[in-house]
């Protein structure tokens, strides 16, 4: 029997990466996804994706960062679908203008909170009630190793610092529902943005790297092994959304290929 058979889950950001990767994956478990995405071409291209491949995927174009979009799109997933279990908060990412403090303006700060860390909190505020309909489920959020412990991007790692409080708070106020919440702390991750701006040398010898993205990119050569491909991360996306991992509840667990515990550099 399939994993997921039976659930509805929405994910954001679904048009590309980890969040593309997972719906297929969920889709192939046997759950109805719904694809909350910005890009309409990405968010198009992914559901023709998913139904050719037997899937059920629905797109729903939405800024994830408005409450009123979100709200439509966590409603039009119930009315198609009929039911909602699994949402998976993983729209995200840093701005090349977050950099320290001094520096950085303060549009740059509010446009990463939005993304990073007040999205979620929309989706959880529109989504809960219909989970409490649905006797329980799983709220999968994502951090960042940067979370665990800073970074040279103050606003993302602060943003993703707070996904991991939050995800611990949903978890101890909604445990009386049967809905679990954890998080996801991914390192390098293969998307085509991910590939775009790290693997890219004319964008290391062009941009006066800091003494950070330098080691950065030695470690993706060093350890090959720390550096994921979106499908690794689908693959723990779907145990934490299946009953499989019913036990797990509250936690950030890092999906970095311990990176995190044991790569002993200090500014990657
Ligand atoms: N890729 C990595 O190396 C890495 C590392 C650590 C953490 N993460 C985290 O994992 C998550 C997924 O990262 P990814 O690399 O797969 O992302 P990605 O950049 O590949 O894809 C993000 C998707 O979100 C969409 N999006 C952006 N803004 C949106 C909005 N306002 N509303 C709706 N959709 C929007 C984009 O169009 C895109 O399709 C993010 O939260 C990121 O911070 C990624």
């Amino acid at each position: 029997m399939a994993r997921m058979s039976g659930k509805v889950a929405f994910l954001t950001g679904a048009g590309a990466g980890i969040a593309r990767a997972t719906a297929r994956a969920f889709a192939r478990e046997g759950a109805k996804v719904a694809l909350f995405e910005l890009d309409e071409a990405a968010g198009r291209s992914a559901e023709a994706q998913i139904r050719a491949e037997g899937g059920e995927a629905l797109f729903i174009r939405t800024d994830v960062t408005d409450d009123a979009q979100v709200k439509h799109a966590v409603e039009r997933t119930v009315e198609a679908f009929g039911r909602l279990d699994v949402i998976m908060n993983c729209a995200g990412g840093s701005l090349q203008e977050d950099r320290p403090v001094h520096l950085m303006d303060i549009d740059t700060w509010h446009r990463t909170m939005a993304l990073n860390l007040l999205h979620p909190f929309l989706c959880c505020r529109h989504a809960i009630p219909h989970m409490i309909a649905a006797g329980g489920g799983s709220i999968i959020n994502f951090s960042s190793h940067l979370g665990l412990k800073g970074s040279e991007k103050p606003a993302y790692a602060a943003a993703k610092g707070g996904i991991m409080s939050f995800t611990q708070t949903l978890a101890a106020q909604y445990v009386g529902y049967n809905i679990r919440a954890n998080a996801i702390a991914p390192a390098i991750v293969r998307t085509e943005r991910s590939i775009a701006r790290w693997e890219n040398k004319d964008w290391l010898l062009s941009d006066n790297p800091s003494p950070a993205a330098k080691a950065r990119i030695t470690m993706q050569k060093l350890y090959p092994f720390s550096v994921g491909e979106p499908e690794h991360i689908a693959a723990l996306a779907v145990f934490l959304g299946s009953d499989e991992s019913r036990m797990v509840n509250g936690t950030t667990i890092a999906a970095d290929g311990g990176r995190s515990t044991y790569l002993k550099v200090s500014s990657d």
